[in-house]
């Protein structure tokens, strides 16, 4: 990795982004709210070169990042969409990766596409100058840090709706008006992403998107995030960590249920997420406390932890690492 590299985080979220507005734009249906996941970033370094395209390579050593024709597609159209941005005329060799592994089931998509958008504004800065590559933004010099992941972030959220949440620290709010920080007095969160299957998914979100507006069950979906959304905030503000439990855990329910019931019927939902699902909801029971628990279109199940909560951490990671591949922290 060299000294160009910069890197972006994934993010989980906490009320999900499912169902487009606007398809073409990425406009939610519905405010999302995510928590950012620090370790585990995705690298991006951008250098100039003689050849006639841009290419993207993958970094080799130890960031793993295995990369389809239909990724790198996708990745030369959004670098194609930023050089216009940003008036870049020459061509680049893009190297990528992650710190965790790409075939680990986990969606990877909002980091390296936050990662490319901040590698472009650097590449920006150096090529041109600092106050083009702000202007490109319609941004001014004397705009803040906050301002201009702002800027980014809305530039991203074209490529991959979720990645416009992972230019913030901590915890992201997404609503029609873009996404950006929010300060959450839960802080220094200790996450685990439970690996119940690795392999690929047979619906990508994109698809999952789509489908989910035919479900009866979409009637009222947007409204009923909405008010969930508003909802775990004030719980947030309240410290009621078992209320925020309670709405994060009917939050990705109800988006499983969109997506049982779409005309086209499909689930991610294995027998193995059932098993960590009905342990976590368990361990509640028994102990009036436990991680916030979440899934995302996929079988893997995502647990966070207060940062206090040492010792139910360590019972539920001992308990889960004997049956499972976990990730995080
Ligand atoms: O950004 P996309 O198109 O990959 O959609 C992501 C959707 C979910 O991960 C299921 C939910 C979310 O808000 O991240």
């Amino acid at each position: 990795m060299n000294r160009e590299t910069v890197s972006a985080p994934s993010n989980i979220a906490l009320i999900k982004y499912m169902g487009k507005a606007d398809a073409v734009s990425n406009l939610p249906t519905n405010p999302s709210l995510s928590y950012s996941l620090k370790h585990l970033r995705s690298f991006v370094s951008i250098e100039k070169t003689k050849q006639d395209i841009d290419t993207v390579n993958s970094f080799t050593g130890e960031i793993q990042v295995e990369l389809s024709e239909k990724a790198v597609k996708r990745y030369l159209k959004a670098f194609a969409k930023l050089k216009s941005v940003f008036a870049l005329e020459d061509n680049y060799v893009i190297r990528t990766g992650n710190n965790f592994p790409s075939d680990s089931g986990l969606a990877s998509s909002a980091s390296s596409f936050a990662a490319l958008c901040l590698a472009s504004f650097k590449l920006a800065c150096e090529e041109k100058s600092k106050k083009e590559a702000l202007s490109a933004l319609a941004l001014s010099e004397d705009s803040n840090e906050a301002g201009l992941m702002e800027a980014l972030s809305e530039l991203s959220r074209k490529f991959s709706g979720s990645s416009c949440r992972s230019f913030f620290k901590d915890w992201s709010v997404w609503q029609n008006t873009g996404a950006k920080a929010i300060d959450i007095s839960f802080k220094d969160l200790k996450y685990i992403a439970v690996v119940v299957s690795q392999r690929q998914k047979k619906v990508s979100s994109s698809v999952a998107h789509l489908e989910v507006l035919t479900s009866d069950l979409f009637t009222g979906r947007p409204e009923r995030a909405k008010a969930r959304c508003d909802k775990l905030l004030q719980a947030f503000e309240a410290r009621d960590w078992q209320q925020a439990f309670e709405i994060v855990w009917a939050e990705f329910w109800d988006m499983h249920a969109l997506f049982e019931t779409s005309k086209v019927t499909f689930g991610y939902m294995e027998p193995g997420s059932l098993k960590v699902l009905r342990y976590i909801k368990q361990y509640w029971d028994e102990n009036k406390d436990g991680p916030i628990c979440t899934m995302d279109a996929g079988p893997n199940v995502h647990l966070l932890f207060r940062a206090d909560q040492d010792k139910v951490f360590t019972e539920i990671k001992d308990k889960l690492s004997q049956s499972f591949l976990l990730l995080g922290d």
